[in-house]
């Protein structure tokens, strides 16, 4: 395929640098498809493409993980990246560029942009404190919870707080709505609603630096903290442009054309990453567009969860082009669907075995048997033979609408109008039936040159959804590199005298209900074991690092009695306790009014946190903290039969 010169500017796009914390599933390789197909075809249609994706691969979770597998964080990234840059490869993901917040590049411009910041004076020194969800590296407020747990993974959080460095979001917050007002900025417009009303609701500044671990970019200003995760990954879309030191491939590129990114990342890109450029003067990116999830038996795929289907399995299974097609056939831009191994199974036989593979195979088959092999030239149109041309030449800028506007499933439904019409042209002219008559040949030969049109045009137009598949059609219908530029495929008159040859089918036939019994079963199996090994790794997640006896020893445990319990109003996760500790009675206040009813606490002895420094929640004072276990689903109290002011040791 000779692609266009690149005449229409550059295109700059990126998925989500996605966490090297375990493989990668469909979920994820929904989204580099969908960014692969949108790239390539722009690169067709003249663009210079910048397509980038990669790693984000700081942070307090893969510290962890690293740490359960006794190897250093580099050491668990650099395996899992390995693994993520074959998928890529054997998916034949064409990225131009391949971040990974660990590169020297990436986290030297990562400091140089936090200085910018702040000298911009957009940064400053505060003591952070919420519910942070460790899974999801997020801090969150008590109003965004869900059931008390973190919104986006649903697994419970813990009350932290720290010195840290924070960033002026809320200074930007006018100007962020007014970008989301644009309409054409972040879509579909059900995100942006979304965000513009999160937007109104009022921004808090946002903490920008951990100094509870270490594995992450250090703050250039402070050795003992390190820069949040987020602000380190966002800006991976402009550090591997050169930002802020090498100006020429940054003004080549920015702004981004497209942050491709999920649903539940949106608020980062339309949100935070705008008002970080706004703090750096630098224009925004162009659009962010936000896609659906993936869904099994109702609930959201995820590693964190077990219940994830593995690309590769299914790319050995059926090939890489199948899985491509199903995912960007199947599925809706912006809204989420459902996964199910009947309705891929379909997808393959119907639409590709069926449909495509018999085309090329019928038309080459006939070309072959009645004209020699060599596509004849067209003779005088009927009616019928109009409408396949009218329908073949409306293929293209109907496909490039839909593509513009990250429609794949259109697009590729486009495609298939060319496939099904041509068919059925088969059925209607009965070519096998004209051959027998000789009086026939011109309509005959009119009728497989322009079935081999239809087909040149169909593999022009596949090339950037599965190109694979593209190539072998090309190769039966004797095409090569002039005759298959994107623009071609506005036009009906290239195949005259070119040689076709029969090949092997496109792709196998199924036999559907086999075939189903087969995969569901292996599939049971597979998602059994990585349900285990998450929910091992969620129980493991928890451990903190280690700490020194002396750290230990700072902490006063007491025994202490509850005489008083009650809620707190407007905190739904809040009880407020009197305790007396020996002679003494303190105000705490716990977030477990959803696991116990105040009075059933009364009288109940605990175990008390005595030095821990008093704070403020929700505007009351918490002289202390209770100790509960928590089991994951609820909280049980930890109790001892001594007096109230024993220590605990
Ligand atoms: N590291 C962050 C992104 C930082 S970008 C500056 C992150 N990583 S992730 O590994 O969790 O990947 C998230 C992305 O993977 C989602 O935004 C989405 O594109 C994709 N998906 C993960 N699970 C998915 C589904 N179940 N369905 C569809 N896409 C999914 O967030």
């Amino acid at each position: 395929m000779t692609e266009q010169k690149a005449s229409k500017g550059t295109y700059y796009i990126t998925t989500p640098i996605y966490y090297p914390s375990s493989k990668l599933h469909i979920g994820h390789t929904y989204c580099t498809v969908m960014a692969d197909a949108m790239a390539r075809f722009k690169r067709l249609s003249g663009y210079d493409v910048r397509f980038q994706t990669g790693t984000d691969e700081h942070g307090l979770k893969i510290m962890q993980k690293a740490r359960e597998k006794g190897v250093t964080p580099q050491e668990y990234v650099d395996e899992v990246v390995a693994g993520i840059k074959d998928l890529w490869n054997t998916m034949e993901i064409s990225y131009d560029d391949f971040v990974r917040t660990t590169q020297p590049r990436h986290v030297k411009r990562v400091q140089a942009i936090f200085n910018k910041m702040n000298e911009k004076g957009d940064i400053y020194k505060g003591k952070y404190e919420g519910w942070y969800c460790t899974p999801c590296e997020s801090y969150w407020t008590e109003s965004q919870l869900v059931n008390g747990c973190c919104p986006d993974c649903g697994r419970p959080v813990e009350w932290a707080s720290e010195d840290a460095y924070f960033f002026r979001l809320s200074k930007y917050q006018d100007r962020v709505l007014k970008l989301l007002e644009d309409p054409d900025f972040l879509k579909p417009k059900e995100r942006r609603n979304e965000m513009i009303e999160f937007v109104k609701q009022g921004l808090d500044d946002l903490c920008i630096s951990r100094s509870s671990f270490d594995w992450g970019i250090q703050v250039p200003i402070d050795p003992n903290s390190v820069i949040y995760v987020w602000l380190d990954a966002l800006t991976n879309y402009i550090t591997t442009l050169g930002y802020p030191d090498d100006p020429e491939e940054f003004n080549k590129y920015w702004p981004a054309d497209v942050h491709l990114v999920g649903k539940e990342i949106v608020r980062f890109h339309s949100v935070i990453w705008p008002a970080m450029l706004m703090s750096l003067d630098l224009p925004m990116p162009k659009h962010v567009m936000g896609h659906g999830w993936l869904l099994i038996d109702g609930g959201k795929m995820s590693k964190s969860k077990g219940n994830v289907v593995d690309p590769v399995f299914l790319i050995h299974r059926y090939g890489v082009d199948a899985l491509k097609y199903f995912l960007l056939r199947e599925y809706t831009f912006g809204q989420d669907g459902v996964y199910t191994n009947e309705v891929m199974l379909k997808r393959m036989n119907y639409d590709l075995a069926n449909d495509l593979g018999n085309l090329l195979s019928r038309t080459v088959a006939m070309i072959e048997k009645y004209c020699g092999g060599i596509v004849p030239p067209a003779g005088t149109f009927d009616d019928i033979d109009e409408d396949l041309k009218k329908t073949a030449l409306s293929v293209a800028p109907a496909l490039e609408d839909h593509m513009n506007d990250f429609q794949f499933n259109l697009a590729l439904e486009d495609i298939w109008v060319l496939v099904r019409r041509a068919n059925k042209y088969i059925d209607e002219k009965m070519p096998w039936a004209m051959a027998k008559d000789p009086e026939k040949k011109e309509e005959l030969d009119t009728c497989l040159h322009n079935l081999a049109e239809a087909l040149r045009i169909i593999s022009i137009l596949l090339i950037p959804f599965m190109h694979t598949t593209s190539e072998r059609m090309q190769e039966q219908l004797g095409l090569t590199g002039e005759k298959i530029r994107w623009d071609d495929a506005f036009s009906f008159e290239k195949m005259d005298g070119e040689k076709v040859t029969k090949g092997d089918p496109l792709f196998p036939r199924l036999d559907i209900d086999k075939e189903l019994k087969e995969l569901n079963e292996i599939q049971k199996k597979q998602m059994a074991e990585a349900k285990k090994k998450a929910d091992k790794e969620a129980a493991d997640v928890k451990l903190k690092p280690e700490i020194e006896f002396e750290d230990f020893d700072k902490i006063d445990l007491r025994v202490g009695t509850i005489m008083k319990a009650e809620k707190v109003e407007g905190a739904d996760k809040l009880l407020k306790f009197r305790v007396r500790i020996g002679n003494e009675e303190r105000q705490i206040l716990s977030g477990v009014a959803e696991y116990f009813k105040p009075e059933e606490l009364v009288g109940k002895k605990v175990i008390v946190v005595a030095n821990l420094k008093p704070r403020k929640i929700r505007g009351e004072e918490s002289q202390g903290m209770l100790i509960f276990a928590d089991t994951g689903k609820k909280f049980e109290l930890v109790t001892s039969s001594a007096d109230d002011g024993s220590k605990v040791r």
